[in-house]
């Protein structure tokens, strides 16, 4: 995973965070509209889309041990709880890469295949399967 692509989106990318945020909610809903009912606070959702929160979590993920990784343990928690599997997971990787790269192809120069990948190896190397351990942990 490249961490310089990652970074360097992630700056270019930041004066659209609240942009990014609100459309993946949005498709989130209309195109799953199901999520309203199955989460018990679907509102909470939004903060899923916020590219700050994405990489933060990634650097923790990449740098620290899975016990010091802030809230992972409850969100672990509150997966389990609320029936979230790797399907609900990589649906949500898909959408973001999708909002991803339409933000990224407007204002971050060189956007190219190869920072959708970064991103893509964030949530496939990183994120899920360090989403799902946690999962198994609060077994
Ligand atoms: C690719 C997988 C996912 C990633 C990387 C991810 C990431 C995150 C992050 C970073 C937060 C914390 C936001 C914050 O409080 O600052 C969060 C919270 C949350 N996530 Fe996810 N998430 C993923 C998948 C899912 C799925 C599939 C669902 C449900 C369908 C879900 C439901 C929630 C909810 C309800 C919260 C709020 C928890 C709370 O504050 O109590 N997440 N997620």
């Amino acid at each position: 995973m490249s961490e310089q692509l990652l970074q360097q989106t992630w700056d270019a990318l930041q004066a659209r965070e609240a942009d990014i945020r609100n459309e993946f909610f949005e498709i989130l809903i209309s195109r799953y509209p199901e999520y309203l009912d199955r989460l018990a606070q679907p509102e909470l959702l939004e903060a899923m889309g916020s590219i700050d929160n994405l990489l933060e979590m990634v650097t923790w993920m990449e740098q620290g041990s899975e016990e010091r990784i802030p809230y992972i343990a409850r969100l672990g928690a509150l997966f389990r709880e609320q029936g979230i599997d790797f399907e609900d997971m990589d649906r949500f990787r898909e959408l973001m890469l999708e909002v991803l790269d339409r933000h990224g192809a407007e204002i971050v120069s060189g956007w190219s295949a190869q920072h959708l990948e970064a991103w893509n190896e964030a949530f496939e190397l990183c994120l899920i399967p360090h989403l799902l351990d946690s999962m198994q942990d609060a077994a």
